[in-house]
C-alpha cells in the first residue's frame, strides 16, 4: 500500500476516534438497567402502536441505548469496531459471539470469498428484467434464486436431462390439444416431465443454517453488485481473491479495483449498518424464521421491510431531498415550508434514538471528508450540513429528533460514484449479518411470534342474504 493510501486510511481512523471522543464528551455510557438485566418471562412492559416499547426477546448480539446515542455489538463499542475492525470480523462476532482468532478470521474470509461465486444465480438473475426492477425487489428475487440453487441439491440431476424447452413468448407450452392429438402434448426434456418439481429440501438444521448464513452474507453482496452492474448495462463479474467483501462489492459493481481508501470507507459503512436491535427488518426476518420457514425466506422478508422509506429506504430519499432543496442557501425557506406542511424530513428521527445516532457521528464527518475531494458532492454536503443545523436547532430541541444513519450514508456512497438507487441494497449487504445472527440466536429458544390486536369492531351482526342487501 503506498504512503498516500496509508495516510488516507489513518485519516479515517483518526476521524472515527475524534467522533468517539466527542460522543463520550457529550454523553455517558450507562446501560439502561430495565433493558440490560435478564428477566423472568412473562415480562411487564407498556406497549404502544407498532409494538413501541414491546420486549420481544433477550439477546446478546447488540444493544442500542437510545437516550444516550450508544451502540454496541456483543459488548464492543461501534466506534472501536469502525476504527480497528473489519466487516468480516464484525460479521463473525455477531454470528459466533466472539472476535475470531487470526486462524478463524482467515478461514472465515476464505469461506466468504468462495461463497461470493454464484454464477448460476447471476445467470438466472439475468433472465429477469433486473434493469427495470426496483433494486430491492431484484435483491429479494436474487435471494430466492440463491435458495433455489443452494438448497435444491437434485437440481443438477434434473438439468442433466438438458434444459426444458425455452419458455420464450412463442413456445410456452399451453394447455391446447394440437390437431390430430387426443391429449395435450408437451415437448419437455426426456424424463423431466414425469419427475415433477424438485422435492422441497428438508428443514434446514442448525449447522446448515450457519452454512446458509455464510452463503447469504456473501451471496447478497454478489447479488447486489450484479444488480448494480446489470442496471449499468454491463455483465456480472466474479470476485477477485485479493479483496475482502467490501472491496469485492465495489469491484463487482464497478469493474474497477477500489483504492485502499474506497475499500476502507465501504468497510466502515458495512460495519455501521450491520446490526441495530429489534428494527423492523430484523424483526421481520425473525418473525418469518420463528415459523420454522428457512433462513433464505427469512432474509427475503428482511430485505422487503428494509426497502421502505421509513426504514432503510430513507438513504435514497435523503439524496432526493437534497436535490430538491438545490443549495445550502435555500435550506431555510425549504425547511420552513416543509415544517408548515408537517413533512417528515428523511434521514432524521428514530424510534429508539432520542440523542444523536452514533452512526451519524461517524458518517457525517466521513461525508464531509469525501465531499471535500469531490466537486459534485461538496454542494450536496453543504446543503445537508445546513439542513442538519436547521432541524437540530428546532426538532432536535423540541422533539429530540436528530440525524439518523440514513442522513449522511448516501453522500458517502455518492462520493464513491455509486448511483442513489443502490444505496438501500448496500444497507442490506451489511444488515444481512445482523439478520442472520439474530435469527440463529432466536431459533435456539424459538417461540413463534404471535402478538394480539385490540378488537374494536362490532358484535352480534345478523346475516342478510346478498339479494336482500
Ligand atoms: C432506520 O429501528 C431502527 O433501528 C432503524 C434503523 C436501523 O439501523 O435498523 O436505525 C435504520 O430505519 C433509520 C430511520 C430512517 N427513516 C427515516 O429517516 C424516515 C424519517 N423518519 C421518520 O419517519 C421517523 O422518525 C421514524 C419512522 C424513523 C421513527 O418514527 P416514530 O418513532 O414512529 O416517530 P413518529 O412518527 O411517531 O414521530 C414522533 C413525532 C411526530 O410528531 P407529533 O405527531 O408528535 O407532533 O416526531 C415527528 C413526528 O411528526 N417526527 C418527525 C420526523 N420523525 C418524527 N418530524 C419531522 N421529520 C422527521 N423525520
Amino acid at each position: 500500500m503506498n504512503s498516500d493510501s496509508a495516510r488516507s486510511e489513518d485519516a479515517i481512523t483518526e476521524l472515527i476516534l475524534t467522533a468517539k471522543a466527542k460522543a463520550y464528551e457529550e454523553t455517558d455510557h450507562e446501560p439502561e438497567p430495565n433493558l440490560t438485566t435478564a428477566v423472568d418471562w412473562p415480562v411487564e412492559c407498556s406497549v404502544g402502536p407498532g409494538l413501541e416499547g414491546a420486549i420481544a426477546c433477550e439477546s446478546k448480539i447488540g444493544y442500542v441505548n437510545g437516550s444516550k446515542g450508544w451502540l454496541i455489538y456483543r459488548g464492543y463499542d461501534i466506534f472501536d469496531l469502525c476504527a480497528r475492525s473489519s466487516f468480516e470480523e464484525v460479521s463473525y462476532l455477531l454470528l459466533h459471539g466472539a472476535l475470531p482468532t487470526a486462524d478463524e478470521l482467515a478461514a472465515f474470509r476464505t469461506a466468504l470469498y468462495a461463497r461470493l461465486f454464484i454464477p448460476e444465480t447471476q445467470r438466472l438473475l439475468l433472465s429477469f428484467p433486473v434493469q427495470d426492477m426496483n433494486p430491492m425487489a431484484a435483491l429479494r428475487l436474487g435471494t430466492n434464486l440463491m435458495r433455489q440453487k443452494q438448497t435444491y441439491r437434485d437440481r443438477r440431476e434434473l438439468d442433466a436431462f438438458g434444459a426444458p424447452i425455452a419458455s420464450d413468448e412463442d413456445s410456452i407450452a399451453m394447455e391446447t390439444v394440437p390437431h390430430g392429438e387426443r391429449r395435450p402434448v408437451y415437448e419437455f426434456a426426456p424424463g423431466a416431465a414425469d419427475r415433477g418439481p424438485s422435492p422441497e429440501p428438508s428443514t434446514l438444521v442448525a449447522s446448515e443454517e450457519i452454512a446458509s448464513c455464510y452463503n447469504l452474507i456473501a451471496g447478497v453482496s454478489s447479488v447486489a453488485a450484479t444488480i448494480g452492474r446489470v442496471r449499468a448495462g454491463r455483465l456480472p463479474l466474479e470476485p477477485i481473491p485479493e479483496l475482502g467483501l467490501a472491496g469485492n462489492y465495489l469491484y463487482m459493481l464497478t469493474g474497477r479495483r477500489p483504492s485502499p481508501m474506497e475499500e476502507r470507507v465501504m468497510d466502515v459503512c458495512l460495519i455501521l449498518h450491520a446490526d441495530h436491535g429489534m428494527n423492523a427488518s430484523t424483526f421481520a426476518s425473525m418473525v418469518v424464521a420463528s415459523t420454522l420457514s428457512d433462513i433464505y425466506l427469512a432474509i427475503g422478508s428482511g430485505i422487503s421491510a428494509l426497502a421502505g422509506p421509513l426504514h432503510g429506504g430513507a438513504n435514497v430519499e435523503v439524496i432526493k431531498t437534497l436535490d430538491e432543496i438545490g443549495s445550502a442557501d435555500r435550506v431555510v425557506d425549504w425547511y420552513k415550508k416543509a415544517s408548515e406542511n408537517k413533512r417528515k424530513i428523511m434521514g432524521f428521527g428514530h424510534r429508539v434514538y432520542k440523542a444523536y445516532d452514533p452512526r451519524a457521528r461517524i458518517l457525517g464527518p466521513l461525508a464531509e471528508l469525501l465531499a471535500s475531494q469531490s466537486e459534485t458532492v461538496r454542494p450536496l454536503y453543504e446543503t445537508a450540513a445546513a439542513l442538519e443545523r436547521e432541524v437540530v436547532s428546532t426538532l432536535g430541541a423540541e422533539k429530540k429528533i436528530f440525524p439518523n444513519v440514513d442522513f449522511y450514508s448516501g453522500l458517502v456512497y455518492q462520493s464513491m460514484g455509486i448511483p442513489a438507487e443502490l444505496y438501500t441494497t448496500i444497507f442490506a449487504v451489511s444488515r444481512v449479518s445482523g439478520w442472520c445472527a439474530r435469527v440463529v440466536e432466536y431459533l435456539e429458544n424459538n417461540r413463534i411470534f404471535r402478538p394480539r390486536a385490540i378488537y374494536t369492531g362490532s358484535f352480534g351482526e345478523n346475516y342478510v342474504p346478498v339479494e336482500d342487501r
